[in-house]
């Protein structure tokens, strides 16, 4: 009798927590990564494999949603999620990035890529680093995709789109949940047959012959700054306001005419987080040249 109610509880908390670890918002996490680790120089992809543990197959992608499962163990990091505007389409560092509950400055995705970019530049040095750079990686790599999407850089009255409900087709959704997975579910399954792969293919060879010309520039950063996190947040909020809360008050129902006109932009986001991600490591890992780190 014990046995059989410990084996119970134990399948039942498994399909629990496979539930709740492997939600459908991970998949644009393990895009943004996918994307990336194909395009790591031998330095970066060496210093990668390094900081990842040995369980991780040399896969970053599996590590990408680390930062949202560690939100309630690490409760001081559920800031550096978004950075929301006072319902304006720009983005300012000295007005947004702070916590919104304490006010306190610089807790925000912006100031955490500047931080974790920073942290990683330890790597390869003779003194021991103060931070996990492990940790320091899942972080990066989880908040550079975060920061590509529209709504993590939104209005803060409605908490980014959370408190806009809308119906996805004929689902009831939040407006923010429909930036983070279900413009993307639809788009896999409608367009290429739920095959996540081929999706990340097709996407891959956009990124190599549809924006080729664009991804140099996505690249780039001002100044030879390493990472230039405050110029990905203002495209998020202007993309906000262009495509995201356009046409979609509260109440109302998205169907193809949002749908067929807002996937091109998550596929553009997704693509310009793969690339930045890999740009970035690759500054960090490549000693050979020399960089400044974006400063807030
Ligand atoms: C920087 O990273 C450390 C270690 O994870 C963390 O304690 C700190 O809050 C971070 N600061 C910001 C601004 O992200
Ligand atoms: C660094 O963080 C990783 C991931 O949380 C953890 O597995 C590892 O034990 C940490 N390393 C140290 C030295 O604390
Ligand atoms: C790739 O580009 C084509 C042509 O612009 C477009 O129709 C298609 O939706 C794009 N697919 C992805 C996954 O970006
Ligand atoms: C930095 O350069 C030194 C000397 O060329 C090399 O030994 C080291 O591996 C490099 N570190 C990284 C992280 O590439």
């Amino acid at each position: 009798m014990g046995c059989y109610k410990i084996l119970l509880v134990t399948i039942v908390s498994f399909l629990f927590l496979v539930q709740n670890t492997k939600g459908w918002g991970d998949d644009g996490h393990v895009i943004v990564c996918k994307i990336a680790q194909a395009r790591l120089s031998d330095a970066a992809a060496k210093a990668v494999k390094k900081l990842l543990p040995e369980s991780a197959n040399n896969d970053l992608s599996s590590k990408c949603s680390w930062a949202d499962h560690v939100r309630f163990i690490y409760p001081w990091s559920s800031a550096l999620h978004f950075a929301n505007t006072p319902d304006v389409c720009s983005y300012k560092t000295t007005r947004d990035c702070k916590d919104q509950k304490t006010g306190i400055k610089e807790r925000c995705i912006v100031a955490a890529v500047t931080n974790y970019t920073n942290q990683l530049l330890d790597f390869g040095s003779n003194t021991k680093s103060k931070y996990n750079l492990t940790q320091a990686l899942y972080f990066l790599s989880h908040f550079l995709g975060d920061i590509h999407q529209p709504l993590h850089c939104g209005f803060l009255s409605d908490k980014g789109g959370n408190s806009i409900t809308v119906h996805w087709f004929t689902r009831k959704q939040n407006l923010h949940h429909i930036w983070d997975a279900s413009i993307l579910d639809t788009e896999v399954q409608r367009f290429h047959d739920s095959d996540m792969d081929e999706f990340i293919d097709a996407l891959q060879q956009n990124i190599t012959k549809v924006w080729s010309k664009e991804v140099e520039e996505w690249e780039s950063c001002i100044s030879n700054d390493i990472a230039c996190p405050s110029i990905y947040a203002s495209e998020s909020i202007e993309d906000a306001c262009e495509w995201a809360y356009k046409d979609a008050p509260e109440g109302s129902t998205l169907k193809d005419d949002y749908f067929l006109s807002r996937f091109p932009i998550v596929n553009l986001r997704l693509a310009q987080g793969g690339v930045r991600l890999a740009a970035i490591l690759n500054r960090i890992f490549d000693n050979d040249t020399i960089v400044n780190v974006d400063v807030i």
